[in-house]
């Protein structure tokens, strides 16, 4: 029997990957733009039970990570693992049934949430049908990769490489463990074993997902656009190495405010800080494979959004580690100070190195340039400025809100003091939509558009 829709096709999995991406970024900012209008105007919607606060929130959250973010870093990755190791897809078939899980899976979660359905526990909300899907999905995106890798031509393994199949692995077993999938009926344990638990999670899946992704797509791009060999090998495997021992087991610097065991929590502290080391490893190599060729990175649209996406990384990793200080979280916890460093870390770097991913790969599967580099150009100024807005806006709200409820003030007496600040997150998230819709139109075009001159750029 012959299915259409896994008809195979050379990157065809990627290609679907990269759609899924841009399509999930529209929909998933508009979720997003739809709660920022209800910190605005609570009243205004509040008839519409599908999209009140509690059930846009998740969808919006949920959507952007494994919708847009995940989505467009998963199609990367199968391109680099065939490119790295000279070895086609071990099958297509089985990669496009595996995008069509993928986005079952985000579009099921987000008609489900929308519904009332939740497991409430942040990131893991999703009902336990779904996160069958996800795990299932994970487990034969690693079958097929793996297959491909025992196939390959090329001996050497990438750092790129050991990053793209650890973010899979771990990605597997943080989900089944922190949906806690063998207890479908709630997806929690109890008690405050599950705070740590569902923490363990949520933090596995910036630190564990979309990080290692998004820092393999960096390490591919930067030599190929410098056209120069990577500055340390070495570096690489201690940023790979050291960012796996650390970053696996300090997700309870997000439940400091709460009754977590004093031992967890100076594992947690140090670990933050500890962080610095991955992270400058990381860095540190990639800005010196750059030095002297920044204008290289400029000079391609996909180069530009990698170089800005590791801006983002140092900017998230610098205020990660501040704030995981009691001192400091005394005033940023539980506020907008929180929210601006959620969307530096998902949009700023891993989105935005996701987006550089794309059209920097996009030419060499479609063997043309793309529709329209003046868009992608536009997508690139709007997210952007949106995401400096974001980062500005949300910090001064959060730094007021924290100040405020230091000072003794209730938490309903300081939303006054906020609201300019609401009304401008939510002005500038027409800057970041614009920029998802251009981007999914330039996207589709490439793919499945008419014009497009031969060649790469
Ligand atoms: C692709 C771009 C975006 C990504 C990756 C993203 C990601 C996120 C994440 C991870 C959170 C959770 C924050 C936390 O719990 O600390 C969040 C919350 C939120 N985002 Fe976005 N976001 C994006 C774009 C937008 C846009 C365009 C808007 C519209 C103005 C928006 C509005 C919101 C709102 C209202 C919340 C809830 C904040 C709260 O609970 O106070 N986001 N977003
Ligand atoms: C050195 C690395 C990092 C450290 C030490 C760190 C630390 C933290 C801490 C302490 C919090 C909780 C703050 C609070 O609730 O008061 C937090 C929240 C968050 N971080 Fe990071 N972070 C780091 C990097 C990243 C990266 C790279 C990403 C994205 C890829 C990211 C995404 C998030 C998100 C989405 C939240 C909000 C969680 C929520 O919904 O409450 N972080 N981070």
């Amino acid at each position: 029997m012959k299915f259409e829709f896994l008809k195979e096709e050379p990157h065809g999995t990627t290609k679907a990957f990269f759609l899924s991406s841009a399509v999930w970024m529209v929909l998933g900012t508009t979720f997003g733009f739809i709660g920022a209008i209800q910190l605005v105007a609570p009243e205004l919607l509040a008839n519409i039970p599908w999209v009140v606060f509690s059930r846009i929130r998740p969808m919006h959250t949920n959507a952007v990570i494994f919708g847009f973010v995940g989505s467009g870093l998963i199609g990367c990755a199968h391109y680099l693992v065939y490119t790295l190791l000279r070895s086609p897809l071990y099958s297509e078939k089985m990669g496009k049934l595996t995008v069509w899980m993928w986005n079952l899976a985000v579009l099921f979660g987000s008609l489900t949430l929308s519904r009332g359905y939740s497991q409430t526990r942040e990131y893991a909300e999703w009902i336990w049908p779904i996160d069958i899907l996800v795990l299932a999905a994970l487990a034969l995106m690693f079958y097929n990769l793996f297959q491909t890798a025992r196939r390959r031509q090329e001996k050497l393994l990438y750092v790129s490489v050991w990053y793209v199949f650890a973010g899979l692995v771990f990605t597997f077993f943080i989900y089944f463990f922190g949906n806690a999938v063998w207890n479908p009926a709630t997806g929690s344990i109890t008690g405050m074993p599950d705070g740590i638990l569902a923490w363990f999670y949520g933090h596995g899946i910036v630190g564990l997902f979309l990080t290692p992704l998004a820092v393999a797509i960096a390490y591919y791009v930067i030599p190929i656009v410098c056209r120069v060999p990577l500055y340390s090998h070495t570096l690489s495997l201690l940023g790979f190495w050291s960012i796996l021992m650390i970053y696996t087991h300090i997700g309870a610097h997000h439940i400091l405010q709460a009754p977590t065991p004093t031992w967890l929590k100076v594992i947690a502290i140090t670990g933050s800080v500890a962080m610095l080391l991955p992270v400058s490893a990381v860095l540190v190599n990639l800005w010196l494979t750059m030095r002297g060729r920044v204008a290289n990175m400029h000079a391609t649209i996909g180069g530009k959004f990698v170089f800005a996406g590791t801006l983002w990384y140092l900017l998230t990793c610098l205020q990660g580690p501040l704030q995981s200080l009691p001192s400091v979280q005394k005033v940023t916890h539980f506020n907008n100070w929180v929210v601006a460093h959620a969307h530096m870390g998902v949009l700023g770097f891993s989105g935005v190195i996701a987006l550089g991913g794309i059209y920097f790969i996009l030419p060499r599967i479609t063997g043309r340039s793309l529709h329209s580099e003046f868009l992608a150009e536009m997508q690139y100024w709007l997210v952007l400025v949106g995401m400096a807005g974001f980062f500005t806006v949300l910090t001064v709200a959060g730094l007021i809100q924290g100040h405020g409820w230091l000072q003794g003030e209730t938490v309903y007496r300081m939303l006054p003091q906020i609201h300019i600040y609401m009304v401008l997150r939510l002005a500038i998230g027409v800057l970041i939509v614009s920029g998802a819709i251009l981007g999914l139109y330039n996207i589709f075009m490439t793919l499945h558009g008419s014009r497009g001159k031969e060649g790469s750029s």
